[in-house]
């Protein structure tokens, strides 16, 4: 856990306006999913942190499902654009309103390809919901229906997103400066 400091650039989003945001979105989903019963699907490992404090200011009565796909390798930055689901769902989702809860859309290709397979299992309704748009970083346009916070084309780290695997448990959404970072040190 030591040593975050010296390669963070800034607190980019701090614990308050997270848990505010969180709050918002929890209040707008459950508003519009009234007499409805969503599923919602988080994508490990990343959007656990943000599955977790979302669903405690959803009010409508709802499920939730986990699924993994790829990720980048150690070092590695750059999205491929290759995509592979390396953990499937429990449960069938037929019928069912999916809301897929991802931390982060940057160049659209991870939403992208979970999206295309989740449609081939026929929900009722699908929408996403993602704490960060890194929108200027897109490739492939993606519908995001709910979005925490727009933000620049910087590698972030905590709440959930991790930094070559650590710091996920940081309460706070950090940059990373690149001169100050060396991983494996
Ligand atoms: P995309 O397929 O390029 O949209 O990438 C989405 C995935 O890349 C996210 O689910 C994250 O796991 C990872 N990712 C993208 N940008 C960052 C970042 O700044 N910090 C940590 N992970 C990131
Ligand atoms: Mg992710």
């Amino acid at each position: 856990m030591h040593g975050y400091k010296e390669f963070l650039d800034e607190i980019l989003i701090s614990e308050q306006d997270l848990q505010e945001r969180i709050a918002e979105l929890g209040a707008q989903i459950s508003q519009d999913y009234a007499g409805k019963q969503p599923h919602l699907i988080c994508i490990l490992r990343g959007g656990v942190m943000f599955l977790a404090d979302l669903i405690r200011h959803i009010t409508v009565p709802n499920t939730i499902d986990f699924m993994a796909i790829s990720s980048y390798g150690m070092g590695v930055r750059q999205s491929t654009g290759k995509v592979r689901i390396t953990l499937d769902l429990q449960e069938d989702i037929r019928d069912r309103d999916v809301l897929l809860v991802e931390d982060i859309v940057d160049s659209g290709y991870t939403i992208a390809t979970v999206l295309e397979f989740l449609r081939t299992r026929h929900p009722n309704s699908l929408r996403v919901c993602a704490l960060l748009n890194k929108a200027e970083r897109r490739e492939i346009q993606v519908p995001i229906d709910y979005c925490g916070f727009v933000i620049p084309d910087k590698f972030v780290f905590g709440y959930g997103l991790d930094l070559d695997e650590l710091y996920r448990n940081l309460p706070f959404i950090g940059t990373v400066n690149p001169e100050r970072y060396h991983p494996g040190e």
